[in-house]
């Protein structure tokens, strides 16, 4: 089993492992981030009434969705492992639960992921069920980072990467809140422009998040050295994903000193809203390279096999 387990680490990205990664941690990320926005966001004060079927719905959706995809995440694990196809893999399944890192980790983590569908589906759901949601859902992406390939660069590396995987869970969540409330809630003006601006610093706050922790995650991966950044298959996907995230932090700062001002205006509102649809749909596509780098081996690791 041990040789089985080591073959992909050496090869080329494991793609079909990204394919289901990516769903999975988007749905992770936002159940995360979204049940935080409706906690924060939805106070007496502002209760956003006609936003919540919306955005349960969106939270029920995605824990069905990542629910869906645990099975064949330890599928697809199990065919690369062994090197064959998902129909011969199936028989393989038991023995890769037993007796590999990823089969305890995906036992171990299984029961939160029918947690999070339970506490969305069952009738209704409030701030502390959307409390609870983001508790499970952090346990998750936890467990995701302490099998990652953070655990092999020690501590703080996990530390980070969990911080990482966090802070996009909340950017790209609290953009699909606002973009929500902008399209659904018929408040006043001035609690949309007030939401805007908690919605803003919110995600000010991740980006920075995401820069620090993104780039010792990348230093730890792949050195200072340039040539390994330009030239490695990593260093190259990582290239990809930091582009994607400029130009969706150039909309992002945009949005913030441009539109989020004047949010209380109906133009400035529908230009926020479309503008934030384009970021969310460029995160998303972030989210999708992230899946794939985390299944690619980092050119540091050679140094160490
Ligand atoms: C300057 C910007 C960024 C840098 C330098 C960066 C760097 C990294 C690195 C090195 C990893 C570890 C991959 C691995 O070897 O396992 C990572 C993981 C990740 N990144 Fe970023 N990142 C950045 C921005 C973003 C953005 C904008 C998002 C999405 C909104 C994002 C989402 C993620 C996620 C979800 C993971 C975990 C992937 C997984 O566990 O499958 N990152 N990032």
């Amino acid at each position: 089993m041990a040789g089985m387990a080591a073959m992909g680490a050496i090869g080329g990205p494991l793609t079909d492992r990204a394919m289901v990664d990516w769903p999975a941690l988007i749905a992770l990320a936002v159940i995360f981030g979204l049940s935080l926005f409706i906690v924060t966001m939805a106070s007496p004060r502002s209760p956003l009434d006609a936003s919540m079927p919306a955005l349960w719905m969106i939270l029920r959706v995605l824990a069905a969705a990542q629910l869906a995809l645990w099975p064949v995440k330890v599928l697809v694990n199990a065919s690369d492992m062994a090197g064959v196809a998902l129909r011969q893999a199936i028989a393989l399944v038991p023995e890769v639960l037993r007796e590999t890192r990823f089969g305890h980790d995906w036992r171990n983590t299984a029961p939160l992921a029918l947690l999070l569908a339970l506490l969305t589906w069952i009738p209704r759901p409030g701030r502390l069920r959307a409390g609870l949601l983001a508790i499970a859902s952090a346990g998750i992406l936890l467990a995701w980072a302490l099998a990652s390939h953070a655990i092999d660069f020690g501590k703080v590396a996990v530390a980070a990467y969990f911080g990482h995987e966090a802070a996009a869970g909340l950017w790209v969540s609290f953009l699909a809140g606002l973009w929500i409330v902008a399209r659904r809630e018929n408040i006043d003006p001035r609690s949309f422009e007030n939401i805007a601006k908690r919605v803003s610093r919110c995600c000010g706050w991740s980006v920075l998040v995401l820069l620090l922790s993104g780039g010792y995650l990348a230093y730890m991966a792949l050195g200072l050295s340039i040539e390994v950044l330009a030239h490695s298959l990593y260093g190259q996907i990582l290239l990809a994903k930091v582009t994607i995230a400029g130009v969706a932090v150039g909309i992002g700062g945009y949005n913030r000193y441009r539109l989020v001002p004047a949010a209380a205006d109906s133009p400035a509102r529908k230009s926020l809203w479309r503008n934030v649809g384009v970021e969310l749909i460029l995160l998303l596509g972030a989210v999708g390279l992230a899946a794939l780098l985390a299944n690619t081996p980092p050119p540091r690791y050679h140094h160490m096999m």
